[in-house]
């Protein structure tokens, strides 16, 4: 097992190498890297070297120019150690590697025929002997020589220096990248794509060349990603000053890839799935992801590579602030309240529910075994409200102050999160311990609220604590609140709170007792109680400015309902009578879908003590079900309404807001079993021009026993069984039927000639929809569900750890579970204990079973 590394035990390294100068020799059967790099000791001096290596063959090594005896150096399957001959050497390395057997998709890999890499956290050190970790900084030289025929294209970081033709086929490409940097940024990649590109002068008039790659043939899917990239060096240049630093900046869409994208300096590789958009393979929420990956990967240029972290416990350093700056540039970009709503609703289902089980941990983690397992929901999302609270407190002027201040003293420097905060309490005079001890302790803050009322004076009486750590100190908690007067007028508007004592009350002088709005836009990321009355809340939904609160409130009548479902009892239909009203309200129709959907049951798996999951779908579905009988006749008035005029698609927020109410009205109708909506939907799906409407339809019925559901999934996978990233959507789809069919499903479609293991796409698309997001599946037929998904972790145990540890997650949940859920859950976790060899799926599973 590898070593548990920990926050306490930093130490700066007592080498640093200011040059590194690299050789991709690339074979047809595997690559040689030599490399050349200069070391200097930091201070006195050591004697000692210890450079981090694994899964590569040595092939040679060379100090000042002679080759060192094997007697001179040790070697083991994560480092080699050698004595140094003095306080400053030049080391030499060749190494061979075989990157057309790498799965594990880290290093460099071979994928969809191109060669690439990914270097962050810890993958360099599987491309060469290195010190691999973030604040050890150099300038790099690179080349790669290949088969021209079959590597056209070969890149690096920086920009093109020499190109040069080289016998029997062959040629050779040198770059150079000027800024020093962290070797997980470096990146190469060798193949024969489709290239487009776009030039652009930055606010400093630095002329850049902006090229994207991607399989040949569909190059004009990614027009919408090269437009993304160049409102967002637009956007960082006006909103933060902070223009792009290189004459190129290539994307390159991977053939298969583990996470999002990686901000590899100036050479950025992607998931296709966040470049790859046209109105006929993407929706409008993918149109969106893609805007919001793509400017989140530029913005790493700035926070992360111009300044990076000191080492992998500041993660959030740069994600958390990354995250929130790809927030602020898709709001900018139109993206409205409803794309609050979303981070809201994702932030609940996954973070606090992280937050609340056996994997929690701080923003900032004291301690990991394998660090790919701490890119989590609380680095960068729980990271991302932090940044939010902060911006809050400071206003938009102060935040901008303190990034200036940020940038000013750190530019070039490997920091940590308190750096970061001094320069925004320095900046503004302000005092950030309130904010810093977030950072430090895992849970989520739980408020509870009560008030009183005298005689036109009106206090709200606050109480912080966090339930799963009962040690934690209190935090600073600013509380956005309205208080409504009985005709729904706004009587205090937006004012905000700040909450930091363990407990603390805040007072009003009030011509009339208020109904309180509460954490407006989800002002912290805790849970928050308040005694709501059925009356108070329907007044919220009614009347409250901001478009978040009336959601939030619409949740909780929602919830309500649920709950009484859940404990067997049953509300009238009438409890949601308001939604009548919402439904034909005037606004923005993403915001009335989002009230019109009660939260699904992966939002509230830590809602209730030994937890049922079976009862809590079908708690949901009840809920659902009373919706679509209280909106009665309308509903299908409405849903047809919304059918007419459909226009030619455009990713434009109006036309999104439209088809994403159309969607849900169609979903409650269709839910209904009216066959009249059954038809519809296949309407819309023959009708339509583009993919958001045709899944919207598919989605429509995939819950219900329609005859069209089958035609028409039939129609789908004969429409785009080529295209990688729709048929996704087909094996999500089916993976996301309720109960026992949507379990036989995915034993079928396991089997299916287009599942492919060596596509984490695929993969998360099939067994990721299963696992996450269809908890009526997993947990049927007693623990058969269970056994599937952990016989299917340790399958990529094996091929993709790094995927494998990521498809445990729905497993944490094992504390909140009815014992003999609870015992299914742990009898796989003991299985993938004794059989699992990486230390991801091994720390993974240690770590919920409570080792
Ligand atoms: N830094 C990348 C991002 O933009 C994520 C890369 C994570 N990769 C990994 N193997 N852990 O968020
Ligand atoms: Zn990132």
């Amino acid at each position: 097992m590898k070593q548990r590394q920990y926050l306490k035990d930093y130490r700066p390294s007592d080498w640093q190498i200011p040059h590194i100068q690299m050789h991709f020799d690339v074979q047809d059967a595997h690559v040689l890297v030599h490399t050349r790099m200069e070391l200097v000791a930091v201070g006195d001096g050591t004697q000692t070297l210890e450079l981090d290596g694994r899964q590569m063959a040595l092939v040679e090594i060379r100090i000042d120019g002679e080759a060192l005896s094997p007697e001179a150096y040790q070697c083991d399957d994560a480092s080699l150690t050698i004595k140094a001959p003095g306080a400053r050497f030049v080391l030499e390395s060749t190494v061979k590697l075989d990157p057309f057997n790498n799965t594990s998709l880290e290093g460099l890999y071979a994928a969809g025929g191109i060669l690439c890499t990914q270097c962050e956290s810890h993958g360099f050190s599987r491309i060469t002997y290195a010190l691999d970790r973030p604040d050890v900084m150099s300038v790099f030289n690179v080349t790669i020589e290949a088969d021209k025929g079959r590597y056209p294209i070969l890149l690096a970081n920086g920009e093109r220096n020499a190109q040069q033709e080289l016998p029997d086929g062959r040629h050779r490409v040198s770059w150079s990248d000027p800024h020093p940097k962290p070797c997980y940024l470096f990146a190469v990649v060798a193949g024969d794509m489709a290239c487009k590109t776009r030039p652009y002068i930055t606010s400093e008039g630095r002329e850049v060349d902006i090229a994207f790659y991607c399989d040949h043939g569909i190059e004009e899917r990614m027009d919408h990603a090269i437009d993304s990239l160049v409102r967002s060096m637009q956007w960082d240049e006006q909103r933060y000053g902070l223009a792009y630093d290189l004459n190129t900046y290539s994307v390159v869409v991977a053939g298969a890839f583990n996470m999002g994208a990686m901000e590899n300096k100036g050479l950025n590789i992607f998931n296709p799935k966040y470049v790859l958009a046209s109105p006929e393979t993407a929706t409008d929420a993918d149109f969106a992801a893609v805007e919001a990956v793509i400017g989140h990967e530029y913005f790493h240029n700035w926070t992360g590579n111009r300044v990076t972290c000191r080492d992998w416990f500041q993660l959030s350093l740069k994600e958390g602030l990354t995250v929130f700056r790809d927030q602020q540039f898709s709001a900018d970009c139109g993206a409205g309240p409803a794309q609050r709503i979303e981070q809201v609703k994702f932030l609940r289902a996954r973070q606090f529910a992280e937050d609340a089980g056996p994997l929690a941990h701080p923003v900032r983690p004291e301690s990991y075994v394998e660090m790919n397992n701490f890119y989590t929901v609380t680095v960068y999302e729980k990271g991302a409200e932090l940044v939010r609270l902060l911006h809050a407190l400071e206003g938009e002027s102060g935040f901008r102050r303190g990034m200036d201040l940020y940038f000013e003293r750190h530019d070039g420097q490997a920091v940590t999160i308190e750096d970061f905060l001094a320069a925004h309490g320095d900046a503004n005079q302000l005092d950030i311990s309130g904010l810093q001890r977030w950072y430090g302790q895992a849970g989520t803050p739980q408020v509870k609220i009560t008030e009183s009322w005298d005689n036109g004076h009106y206090t709200l009486d606050c109480e912080q604590s966090i339930p799963s750590n009962p040690s934690a100190d209190a935090v600073l908690i600013p509380i956005r609140v309205s208080l409504l007067d009985s005709r729904g007028q706004a009587m205090i508007d937006g004012q905000v709170l700040r909450f930091d004592q363990p407990q603390q009350g805040f007072s009003f002088d009030l011509p009339e007792r208020p109904v309180p709005v509460l954490f407006e836009a989800l002002s912290a990321p805790v849970t928050w109680d308040y005694a709501y009355s059925q009356d108070q809340l329907k007044h919220i939904v009614r009347h409250a400015q901001d478009p978040f609160s009336r959601w939030e409130a619409a949740q909780r009548l929602y919830l309500i309902m649920i709950d009484a479902a859940y404990a067997g009892t049953t509300l009238e239909d009438q409890h949601l009578d308001v939604f009548c009203e919402v439904m034909v309200g005037e606004g923005d129709g993403a915001v009335i879908a989002a009230l019109l959907s009660p939260p699904s049951a992966d939002e509230l798996t830590t809602r209730y003590t030994e937890l049922d999951p079976l009862r809590l779908s079908q708690a949901v579905d009840q809920t659902e079900a009373a919706l679509a009988r209280v909106l009665g006749d309308a509903l299908a008035t409405q849903t047809q309404n919304l059918m007419e005029h459909v226009a030619t698609y455009a990713f434009e927020p109006a036309a999104a807001a439209r088809r994403s109410l159309r969607a849900r009205l169609l979903r409650l109708w269709c839910l209904r079993g009216d066959q009249q909506a059954w038809q519809q939907a296949e309407q819309l799906y023959d009708n339509s021009d583009n993919l958001t409407d045709r899944l919207a339809a598919l989605q429509a019925l995939n819950q219900t026993d329609a005859a069209q559901r089958d035609i028409l999934l039939e129609r789908f996978y004969q429409t785009y069984k080529n295209d990688k990233l729709v048929l996704d959507r087909w094996f999500a789809l089916q993976a996301a039927r309720a109960g026992q069919a949507g379990l036989d499903s995915v034993r079928t479609l396991l089997a299916h000639a287009d599942f492919d293991q060596g596509n984490p796409n695929r993969v998360r698309a099939l067994i990721g929809t299963f696992g996450m997001l269809n908890l009526s599946a997993l947990h049927a037929q007693g623990g058969q569900g269970v056994a599937l998904l952990a016989e299917q972790i340790l399958v990529y145990d094996k091929l993709n750890p790094q995927l494998a540890a990521r498809l445990i997650t729905p497993f944490a949940g094992l504390n909140g579970l009815a014992e003999e859920r609870a015992a299914a859950v742990r009898k796989a976790l003991q299985e993938i204990v004794a059989q699992a060899s990486s230390p991801d799926v091994l720390e993974q599973a240690q770590r919920i079973l409570g080792h």
